[in-house]
């Protein structure tokens, strides 16, 4: 198939690319400066395969030239990962990357979709977010409701989620799939050794919060590719949660982690000093984060995910 993708050179986009090559499909990678963008997207790709990768020059900003690129592409599919998060994971990057991220999302991808509908687009997938679903019991799956009532940054991210999925589910002329992932990690991503989190665990800056008991669902970012490229070519319309196997309680997966990094252990910190320090948000990821399910995209896509890369060699209980 020949595929679009705005976001090809970001941490998900990169993998992404070379997996759909793999797989023999002829991609079209969107980006804003073709020269950085050939480098980063062609990373990992092979040389024999690079002849299926083109690149297509707009800022997502310029709904125009948005719908000049698509509608001159014509693809048959149109994946969209685009984000603008900082290098850096603390409270005050977050917050200062929020608005220009919100507006990637909103606004950004609202181009792309509305070009992509212009020029007839069969499929349409998009990143989604797999941990705004609201606390309680068990592990959340596709049907559960977002987390309305969260801290503020938590309930706001619940909206735009809803918001973005609605504008693609609700659209009738193209299939929508929205692919909520978990918390990503591997190379170019925050919890790599060489990523900001590993730095402030080894720096003990990532504490664990009253009891840890907030549950994360992770995944690698080639299975992130992986499962993407399934739901392209045989997956529903719809949303999917694309999820590793072993949802983790902080203070199961942040111990592991340090560990596994030759860090200290990770210091605890009471919920009312978090709540001080850090704010509502860092109270809700260490203490109330639901875990998702990935049994959708097991039975649908036939997703594989691999073990959690730091707790491989470490016996765990499942947290569920
Ligand atoms: N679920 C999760 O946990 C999650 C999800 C996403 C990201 N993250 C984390 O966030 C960090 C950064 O992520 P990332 O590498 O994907 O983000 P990034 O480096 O900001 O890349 C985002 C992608 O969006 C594109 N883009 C941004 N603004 C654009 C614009 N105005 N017009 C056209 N394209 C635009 C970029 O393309 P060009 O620069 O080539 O134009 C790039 O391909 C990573 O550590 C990652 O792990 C986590």
């Amino acid at each position: 198939m020949k595929i679009f993708v705005a976001g090809a050179t970001g941490a998900i986009g990169r993998p992404l690319i070379a997996q759909l090559l793999a797989q023999g499909h002829e991609v079209v990678a969107l980006t804003r400066s073709l020269e950085k963008g050939q480098t980063l997207a062609e990373q990992g790709v092979e040389l024999a395969i690079r002849q299926s990768l083109r690149f297509a020059n707009a800022d997502v900003f310029d709904a125009d030239a948005v719908k000049a690129a698509i509608t001159r592409v014509q693809p048959e599919v149109v994946i969209e990962q685009l984000t603008s998060l900082p290098k850096t994971y603390t409270a005050e990057s977050m917050s200062a990357a929020s608005a220009l991220n919100t507006r990637i999302r909103r606004e950004g991808g609202a181009n792309v979709l509305a070009a992509a509908q212009a020029a007839g687009v069969r499929r349409y997938l998009r990143q989604s977010i797999a941990f705004w679903a609201i606390p309680g019991t068990g592990l959340a799956d596709e049907e559960t409701p977002l987390a309305f009532d969260a801290s503020p940054a938590v309930a706001a991210d619940a909206h735009i989620v809803t918001e973005i999925e609605r504008d693609l589910l609700g659209n009738p002329n193209l299939e929508g799939i929205a692919l909520r992932y978990g918390f990503l990690y591997g190379p170019g991503t925050w919890f790599a050794p060489d990523g900001d989190v590993a730095q402030q665990v080894r720096q003990q800056q990532f504490p664990i919060v009253g009891n840890g008991e907030g549950v994360w669902s992770w995944l690698h970012i080639e299975d992130a590719a992986i499962a993407t490229v399934a739901a392209a070519e045989r997956g529903n319309p719809g949303i999917y949660l694309i999820t590793d196997d072993q949802p983790l309680a902080v203070c199961e997966w942040l111990s592991a982690y340090a560990q596994w990094l030759n860090a200290p252990p990770p210091p605890q910190v009471s919920v009312e000093d978090a709540l001080r320090i850090s704010g509502a948000d860092a109270v809700y990821y260490g203490t109330q984060m639901r875990g998702a399910s990935n049994a959708k995209a097991k039975r649908e896509l036939n997703f594989q995910p691999r073990p959690l890369e730091w707790m491989v060699n470490t016996a765990v209980a499942h947290a569920s």
